[in-house]
């Protein structure tokens, strides 16, 4: 009984891994130094605003959050902000979910926490999901938009830095695998018109966004590490203490 047990638990623990691998490609490493940049953080924060904010929300996260990264109000007033918002306000977007969704046959999926939500564990973070989503869109005619990704197939959201990295179509090749089971495998891009980035600008671009959507989801991150060392050293001091008053108290009864 406990061998069949066991082998159940073996196959399904297969069967959802394969079943894991099979969407899209297998991730890139995003760049976590990132993270620790401001002046990555910061543009990544502009690129998020200008490309990203007008169909997908942010709606736990604060325009004035953003003085963590190292800017001024006056910064994100300036810079960052449409002209109608406030500053203490949530990261909202005009377009409502139900026009996204007649819009694209998808909603566009509130942005606060996406890099948390995406992780797997066979392929990686959720940015490094993210870095290679948004580095992946290509050319496809048979899709409502014009275009698909690898990472994502068949995607609802349109290549929105197209501009940036310019036009690539991808080459896939059509190749059996061990269950005579024809499989279009990948086999690399073609650009077929040049963009405003070099390929290198646009991977550091792409970076620089990552570690802005990573930061977003959890902005406190840093705080918290310091706060619970300063806890750990208050609880250590507090124990010497409560071990100290504890003999005194006692030394005259035995
Ligand atoms: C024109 C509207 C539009 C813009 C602008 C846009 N998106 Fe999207 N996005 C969508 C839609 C629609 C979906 C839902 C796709 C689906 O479910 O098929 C989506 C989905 C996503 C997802 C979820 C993918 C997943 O795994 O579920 C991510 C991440 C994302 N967008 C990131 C971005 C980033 C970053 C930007 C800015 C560079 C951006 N989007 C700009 C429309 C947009």
């Amino acid at each position: 009984m406990k061998k069949f047990i066991l082998s159940l638990l073996a196959s399904l623990a297969m069967a959802t891994s394969a079943f894991a691998s099979s969407g899209g490609i297998a991730w890139d490493k995003f760049p976590a130094d990132k993270l620790n940049d401001v002046a990555a953080l910061q543009n990544g924060a502009k690129l998020f605003v200008n490309y990203c904010l007008n169909c997908h929300s942010a709606a736990f996260m604060r325009y004035n959050r953003m003085r963590d990264i190292g800017l001024t109000e006056e910064q994100i007033k300036n810079n960052l902000m449409f002209a109608s918002d406030k500053v203490g306000d949530l990261m909202k977007v005009s377009l409502d979910a139900r026009q996204g969704k007649d819009w694209f046959g998808a909603t566009p999926p509130d942005l606060t926490v996406i890099a948390r939500s995406r992780a797997d564990g066979s392929k990686g973070s959720g940015a490094d999901y993210l870095y290679t989503y948004l580095r992946t869109f290509y050319r496809d005619d048979t899709k409502a938009t014009g275009w698909n990704n690898l990472a994502f197939p068949s995607v609802a959201m349109p290549h929105v830095l197209w501009e940036l990295q310019g036009q690539r179509v991808a080459k896939f090749e059509e190749e059996k695998d061990a269950h005579d089971k024809v499989a279009h495998v990948f086999k690399g891009f073609e650009q077929v018109t040049p963009g405003k980035m070099s390929a290198a600008e646009y991977d550091s671009a792409m970076g620089d966004l990552v570690a802005y959507l990573q930061w977003m989801g959890e902005p406190v991150q840093k705080q918290r590490v310091r706060l619970g060392v300063a806890v750990l050293i208050f609880l250590g001091l507090f124990t010497f203490i409560a071990w100290r008053l504890n003999a005194a108290y006692w030394k005259d009864i035995k």
